[in-house]
């Protein structure tokens, strides 16, 4: 059976384990520190699923992370240098920052004072910010980034491999590697330089703009020049053998395998072209300046993550796999859900994605698949009717099956009630729309309105929002 993503949820992980991200955490409110009537930004942005993730009071633009990382001794030295706005005069802002030790902290470039307490890093610059200001933020920090466990049991953050490691950020992890305004909400370009022991690479999201060997050690500099949320960053070092080639549409395409998982890279970047320009004719242009795919060999990981440009398997993946996690690059990755509760836009489309594939290759129709979920006959539909997908009740379930599963339920639901025209029209529009950006549901729901000129009320009540199997129809 393909492991397809219908939920990340591991076998017999029921046991509540706290969530560093959700737990502790001093929300010390510094005092307002001259400026006319600067204040403390926020410690959390308000996500109802993960108040803590994010902060307020700032929006940032660009991240630079300067990182050098040493397998056999898992030790991080990092420096970032964070370019943002501030939305309102600030006399003290909060970054997101789990573990690792702070060695020095400025705000532009003068020294700020920091205080650490769970996952909030404090930084009081000399002199408030004046609201619309930009400034730079510049973290030197170092240390063994730290592994989360999330409350389903899941590992992301920080991981080790048996040649490298890997950072994921799925849905908080981002902050064991490097500080920043960890919520999807605030999304910001990249440029990640990693150096590592010669003979290893660092693969990361975007274009490889340089690569350079000095003294036993080589330095992997990768662009990001469109908008990224903090979970959708990584960076992969181990072995990997690297093909690159361009996809129908001439993208840059940078295929990186583990050797240890396939033995070259094998059809990979030919199904990575295949999709990518079947994707491209279904939902319209791709969002990014590259694509590509890493395999690396984590076979304890137990999912995929749709990293920007190239989502991360860990271990050599079927083709629904790719299928979903390269859909994610314009559902997720380009359109962004502004908070976590709106994961069924990420896994509901990324998931019908895969249907809309084998429906188009010869396999199941749309509809053949939706009656096996519908009864239960499809092995992925385990689970579907728990809660609906729009609300997940809590963190721990913000990966479920209803948010796979019945989210793209929803979606064929939709496409039989407007027809294949107005559903296309829509996507397409939604993808327009939205592009680098975030949306939500609400928004969603009147574009289907709107493009249909139907009362859609009714649908989204009963299949997104409503309790239980909806009964046949
Ligand atoms: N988004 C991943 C996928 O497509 C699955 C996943 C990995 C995930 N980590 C997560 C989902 C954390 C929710 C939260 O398949
Ligand atoms: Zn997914």
């Amino acid at each position: 059976m393909p492991a397809r993503p219908s939920s990340r949820a591991l076998p017999g992980a029921l046991l509540l384990v706290l969530c560093a991200a959700c737990s502790g955490g001093a929300d010390a409110q510094d005092p307002p520190a001259g400026g006319h009537g600067a204040t403390a930004g926020a410690a959390g942005v308000g996500d109802t699923l993960f108040p803590k993730l994010g902060n307020g009071g700032y929006d940032v633009t660009g991240y630079r992370l300067t990182l050098d990382y040493t397998p056999d001794s898992r030790h991080l030295k990092g420096t970032a240098r964070i370019t943002a706005r501030a939305t309102r005069a600030l006399s003290s802002f909060h970054l997101d920052l789990a573990g690792l030790r702070v060695r020095k902290a400025t705000v532009n470039d003068r020294p700020a004072r920091t205080a650490r307490g769970g996952t909030e890093l404090t930084l009081t610059p000399a002199a408030a910010l004046p609201r619309g200001r930009t400034f730079t933020a510049t973290v030197v920090y170092d240390g063994a980034p730290k592994t989360l466990t999330d409350p389903d049991g899941s590992k992301e953050g920080w991981i080790e491999t048996d040649d490298g490691a890997v950072g994921l950020g799925e849905p908080t992890g981002s902050m064991t590697w490097f500080p920043g305004n960890n919520h999807p909400s605030d999304k910001a370009t990249y440029d990640i330089a990693v150096t590592v022991p010669k003979g290893l690479t660092a693969v990361s999201n975007g274009e490889l703009k340089r690569q350079e060997t000095n003294g036993g050690r080589t330095t992997f500099q990768w662009h990001t020049g469109e908008p990224m949320a903090g979970y959708l960053a990584t960076v992969a070092i181990g072995r990997f053998d690297v093909q690159t080639t361009t996809t129908g549409d001439g993208i840059p395409q940078y295929v990186a395998v583990d050797p240890t998982e396939t033995d070259g890279p094998g059809h990979l970047p030919d199904q990575v072209t295949d999709v990518i320009d079947w994707e491209t004719r279904t939902f319209g242009p791709y969002p990014f300046s590259s694509t590509g795919l890493i395999v690396d060999h984590l076979p304890d990981l137990g999912y995929a993550l749709e990293t920007q440009t190239k989502p991360y398997f860990d271990g050599a993946p079927d083709e629904a796999l790719i299928v979903h996690e390269l859909a994610h690059q314009w559902f997720g990755d380009s359109v962004t859900p502004r908070a976590w509760k709106d994961m069924w836009l990420n896994e509901g489309f990324a998931t019908y994605a895969e249907w809309l594939w084998e429906e188009d290759h010869d396999g199941r129709t749309a509809q053949e698949i939706f009656d096996d979920f519908y009864d239960g006959t499809d092995d992925e539909s385990d689970g579907i009717w728990d809660f609906p997908p729009a609300a997940p009740p809590t963190a721990r379930r913000v990966s479920d099956p209803p948010v796979y599963g019945r989210g793209a339920m929803v979606l064929h639901k939709l496409r039989r009630t407007v027809g294949d025209k107005t559903f296309f029209t829509i996507l397409r529009t939604w993808l327009k729309d939205h592009r680098h950006a975030n949306a939500d549901t609400r928004r969603f729901i009147a574009l289907c309105e709107r493009k249909s000129g139907k009362d859609l009320g009714h649908l989204f009540e009963v299949w997104l929002y409503g309790d239980g199997k909806p009964k046949k129809p």
